[in-house]
């Protein structure tokens, strides 16, 4: 488990840093018995907490296509990561992983958990050239879709400018690791 007390939005993006480097670094790990599938990020919080501002971060470090805004109106949107012209430090793990597209899900809205469904979640899910951020997993829980393996990342609101993050690798990286801890402040 990582622990980081983040007094500012580049604090976060640091925090942000150290959970894609430990997911990219890993993820042939988390594939579910050999299958290739998408990579998945699960975002735990309460509102404001700062699961959207953490995605912003995913989506500046892998300088993806467009700002990312919240897409509560919409559950789902989508940004481009191109390969080709891709100024990040991550741009030889992109291509080794083949991330093509990073996907923002925020799934307070819905009623139910099949709701999601109705967006071909499952098709997403399939697909190993995704990367999913996924806000309020609670509301799916019912259908338990997401990867059991699934990384989580959880916010906590402290004060205006504060928040606590904790961030569990997948199951499988800490049976293959063992668990670490570390405090980045
Ligand atoms: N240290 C910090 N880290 C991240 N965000 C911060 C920090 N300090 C202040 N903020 C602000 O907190 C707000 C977090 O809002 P954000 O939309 O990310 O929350 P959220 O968890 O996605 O909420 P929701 O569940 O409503 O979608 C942003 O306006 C952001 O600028
Ligand atoms: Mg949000």
């Amino acid at each position: 488990m990582y622990k980081a007390t983040s007094y500012s939005l580049e604090e976060t993006k640091k925090f942000a840093h150290l959970v894609l480097k430990e997911v990219l670094n890993n993820k042939e790990k988390i594939t579910n018995g050999g299958e290739k599938k998408a990579t998945v990020l699960v975002l735990k919080g309460d509102l404001g907490s700062g699961k959207t501002a953490f995605t912003k971060c995913i989506g500046e470090i892998l300088d993806v296509d467009g700002e990312i805004t919240s897409p509560t109106f919409s559950i789902e949107k989508r940004y481009k990561i191109h390969v080709d012209h891709n100024s990040s430090e991550y741009k030889d793990t992109i291509e080794t992983c083949g991330l093509e597209t990073l996907i923002h899900i925020d799934a307070f809205r819905l009623e139910s958990g099949k709701e999601i469904l109705a967006i071909d979640f499952e098709e997403t899910l399939k697909d190993p050239k995704n990367l999913i951020c996924f806000e309020w997993p609670e509301m799916v829980s019912d259908i338990d879709i997401l990867p059991k393996n699934a990384p989580i990342v959880e916010f906590e609101f402290v004060d205006e400018n504060t928040r606590k993050m904790y961030f569990s690798p997948s199951q499988n990286t800490m049976e293959l690791q063992g668990e670490e801890d570390s405090a980045t402040n």
